[in-house]
C-alpha cells in the first residue's frame, strides 16, 4: 500500500472548509441584513455558481469591480469652470458651434473662433456675454498671431485651459486618381497644417495653465474610405495627437482625440459632395473618364445618395453625442485619450479598422462604385 501523503489534496480541502466557513458567515450576515428566504435562496444559487466556476466567477468579479473603478474615475470632474478658458476653432457652424453654447451655458469662458464675421455676431446673439468671439481662418499665419495676441490678452496670468481644434472641411473628396495636387492641399492646409499651427502658436499659454488640447479627428482617421486629403489629414491628426500627448504629459497637459463617425452637418452635406464631385469629372481627360465608364459618375452620385440614405438610418443627427465627448475631454479629471463619438464609429468602422486588410477592403468595396469599362476587361 502506497503510505504516502498527497499534501495538495489536503491544502485543497482545508482551503475549500475555510471557504465553506467564511461563506456562510457572508451568508448570515446577507440573511441578517436583508432578510426572507428570497435572498436565502439567491445567495445559496450564486454560492454555488462561484464553487463550481471558481476561475470564471473571479473574472467575472474581476471585471465588475473594474469597471465600476473605471466609471467612478471617469466620471471625477475638475471644479472653477468660471476661471477657465477654453479657445474652440471653427465654431461658425456644426460641432464647434454647438459647444461653444454649451460650454458657455455651463460657465466656462469661452473664446469662440469664427470663419466669417457673420458666424461670430450669429453665435453672440444666441450666447450670453461672457462668450467672446474672433476671427480666425486657420490657414493664414497671420490671424493665427492675431488669435494669439487677443487670448492672451484675454486669460492674462492664468493662461488657456482648453484648445479645441475643430475646423475642418471635407471637400474635394473622391477618387484619388481624379485629383491634382491643390485638391490635397486645400484640404490638408485646414485640417492637418492648421492643427498643427495652432496648436504650436497656443501651446505656450496651454502650458501656464496646464491646460487640455482636444483635436478632432475622425474615424476617417482609422479607416481611409475614400481619396482626396481627408483620410490622410484626419490620419495625420491622429498621429500629430499621439506624439504630442506623451511630449505634453511632463508639462501637465492632457491631449484627447475625438474620433466621429458620420454626423449631419455641413462636411457630411451630399448635395455639396455631389456638386464637387461633377466638378472633379468634367475637368478628368478623356481616355481616364473613358476607363471609368461614362456612368461612373452617375453611380457616384447614387452612391453619395446611398451615403446619404445610410446617413438618415444609420447615424443620429443628435450631433450632441460629439460635443459630449468634447466636452468629457475638458472637464473630466482624467480625461480619455480617445472618443468614439456616434454607434457607428464604436460598433462598426472603429472594429473594422482593426480587421484583416481584406476584410475591410471587401467591405468599403462593397459601398463604393467600380470603375465599369475595367470590370468588363477582366470578365
Ligand atoms: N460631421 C461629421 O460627420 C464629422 C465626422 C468626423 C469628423 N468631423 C470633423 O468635425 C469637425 C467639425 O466639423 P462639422 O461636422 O461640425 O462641420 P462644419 O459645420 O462644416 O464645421 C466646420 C467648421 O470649420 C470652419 N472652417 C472651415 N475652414 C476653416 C478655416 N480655414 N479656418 C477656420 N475655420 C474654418 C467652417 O466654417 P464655415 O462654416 O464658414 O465654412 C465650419 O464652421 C471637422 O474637423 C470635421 O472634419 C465631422
Amino acid at each position: 500500500m502506497d503510505e504516502r501523503v498527497d499534501h495538495t489534496k489536503i491544502n485543497g480541502r482545508v482551503c475549500f472548509c475555510l471557504f465553506v466557513r467564511w461563506s456562510c458567515l457572508i451568508q448570515f450576515i446577507f440573511v441578517c441584513f436583508l432578510g426572507g428566504p428570497v435572498s436565502s435562496s439567491l445567495f445559496l444559487f450564486v454560492f454555488q455558481v462561484v464553487l463550481s466556476h471558481p476561475a470564471s466567477s473571479c473574472a467575472f468579479f474581476l471585471t465588475i469591480l473594474t469597471s465600476i473603478l473605471w466609471f467612478i474615475r471617469d466620471s471625477l470632474k475638475v471644479s472653477s469652470f468660471p476661471h477657465r478658458h477654453v479657445l474652440i476653432t471653427g465654431c461658425d457652424s456644426g460641432f464647434g458651434n454647438l459647444l461653444a453654447r454649451q460650454l458657455d451655458g455651463r460657465g466656462f469662458r469661452v473664446i469662440a473662433a469664427c470663419l466669417t464675421e457673420e458666424g461670430a455676431s450669429a453665435l453672440s446673439s444666441l450666447a450670453s456675454p461672457r462668450l467672446k468671439t474672433l476671427q480666425l481662418d486657420v490657414t493664414d499665419s497671420a490671424s493665427i498671431r492675431r488669435a494669439v495676441e487677443a487670448v492672451r490678452a484675454e486669460v492674462g496670468e492664468r493662461g488657456l485651459w482648453g484648445l479645441v481644434n475643430n475646423a475642418g472641411r471635407s471637400i474635394p473628396i473622391g477618387p484619388t486618381e481624379w485629383m491634382q495636387l491643390e485638391d490635397f492641399r486645400k484640404v490638408l492646409d485646414v485640417n492637418l497644417i492648421g492643427v498643427i499651427e495652432v496648436t504650436l502658436a497656443f501651446l505656450p499659454l496651454l502650458k501656464k495653465a496646464r491646460g487640455r488640447v482636444v483635436n478632432v479627428a475622425s474615424i476617417l482617421g482609422r479607416l481611409a474610405l475614400t481619396g482626396g486629403g481627408y483620410c490622410l489629414s484626419k490620419y495625420g491628426v491622429e498621429a500629430f495627437s499621439d506624439s504630442l500627448r506623451r511630449e505634453m504629459q511632463h508639462f501637465g497637459i492632457n491631449v484627447s482625440i475625438i474620433e466621429p463617425g458620420f454626423f449631419k452637418t455641413a462636411v457630411t452635406r451630399p448635395d455639396l459632395i455631389e456638386a464637387d464631385l461633377r466638378r472633379l469629372w468634367t475637368r478628368l481627360p478623356q481616355d481616364v473618364k473613358d476607363s471609368y465608364g461614362a456612368s461612373y459618375i452617375n453611380d457616384c452620385k447614387r452612391n453619395v445618395k446611398a451615403q446619404d440614405f445610410s446617413l438618415g438610418i444609420l447615424c443620429s443627427p443628435d450631433i450632441s453625442k460629439v460635443t459630449w465627448c468634447m466636452s468629457h475631454a475638458l472637464t473630466a479629471r482624467f480625461p480619455r485619450t480617445r472618443y468614439g463619438a456616434g454607434w457607428d464609429a464604436k460598433f462598426l468602422w472603429i472594429p473594422l479598422s482593426y480587421l484583416p486588410s481584406f476584410v475591410s477592403d471587401f467591405i468599403t468595396n462593397l459601398l463604393l462604385p467600380a470603375p465599369k469599362n475595367e470590370k468588363k476587361k477582366k470578365e
